[in-house]
């Protein structure tokens, strides 16, 4: 695979056969794992978790990768008040005295563009793991990877994205990954105020990707190959009543789910609030939780070509 120094946008892997390379590592993770053999590549290489804003998934899941490789982690989980951006330092100093440290920082931050400035002053590799409303590349390559394993290809595809489109940066790094591939038909489902922003609209449109914009769920759930949920983001919303208006905007139950296609999957980058009700998960559609150990490999196959 050819080497990236950082990730920090989606569209660094907008190309098939670097991403069948990735998938390809990331499913042999995926059986290593399973046989407990995984290959201690990343011996003596050390990465940070400098995260600005609240996770679970994501940290997690790069400190798994790295320590199943045998590298070590160190963490800063709650960086905007335990770090020194409160006593007023700049993100790039705190950069370029972490990148003294370690061999590779993977940032979340409240700032979108955040990740592409901390690049340009870093000498390891940046990966951003949510930078605002911007991007999250690596939790859409893990949603790429899911689709790969469920549905065995990427062609063809009709995909319904639901929910605040305005603010999801996984949705954001997704569209490009999407659009690389053949005839995929893309609906968005949102609420008016939860709109995809031009910028991402336009894009596809360069890609000749067929999009339809809509506010009704049940249309786009027909024939969806892939319906992909998303959380309306409360801590984007400028008032706790602006978010009511919108926040139940769109939800599946166990009814609805059964009423898609055999083949098809739901999807969620979790954490979930209320768009998907707990009684879906026993359907085998639901590929959320699959899709959340995916990322795992997907991660572990991005450090190992960062790193190894
Ligand atoms: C997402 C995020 O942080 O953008 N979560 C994740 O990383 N899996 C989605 C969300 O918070 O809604």
């Amino acid at each position: 695979m050819r080497k990236t120094r950082h990730i920090v946008s989606s569209k660094q892997f907008a190309n098939k056969k670097l991403l069948q390379e990735l998938f390809l590592s990331a499913e042999k993770m995926a059986l290593d794992d399973a046989a407990r053999s995984l290959p201690q590549t990343l011996q003596g290489r050390l990465l940070a978790t400098l995260f600005y804003e609240p996770s679970t998934r994501t940290r997690f899941s790069f400190e798994a990768a790295m320590q199943k490789l045998g590298g070590c982690v160190l963490t800063a989980e709650n960086a905007k008040q335990s770090s020194s951006a409160t006593k007023g330092e700049s993100l790039a100093d705190t950069i370029r005295v972490v990148s003294g440290y370690v061999d590779a920082i993977a940032i979340r931050h409240y700032e979108e563009g955040s990740a592409k400035r901390a690049a340009e002053v870093s000498p390891v590799p940046i990966i951003n793991a949510g930078d605002g409303i911007g991007e999250h590349p690596t939790q859409a390559l893990a949603d790429m990877f899911t689709i790969w394993t469920e549905l065995g290809r990427l062609n063809g595809l009709k995909v319904a994205l639901v929910g605040d489109l305005l603010n999801g940066r996984t949705i954001h790094s997704l569209l490009p990954l999407l659009a690389t591939y053949d005839d995929v038909t893309i609906s968005l489902v949102s609420p008016r105020q939860l709109r995809l922003p031009e910028k991402y609209s336009r894009y596809l449109a360069s890609r000749g990707v067929a999009v339809v914009e809509t506010s009704q769920l049940t249309g786009a759930m027909r024939g969806a190959d892939v319906v992909y949920m998303t959380r309306v983001q409360r801590e984007r919303f400028a008032s706790e009543e602006e978010y009511c208006s919108v926040k139940d905007a769109y939800t599946i139950d166990a009814k609805i789910a059964d009423k898609l296609k055999a083949k098809a999957i739901i999807m969620h980058a979790l954490p979930r609030v209320s768009e998907i009700s707990p009684d879906v998960d026993a359907n085998y559609r639901a590929a959320y939780f699959r899709q959340a150990k995916n990322a795992l490999y997907i991660r572990m196959a991005l450090l190992n070509d960062l790193l190894a």
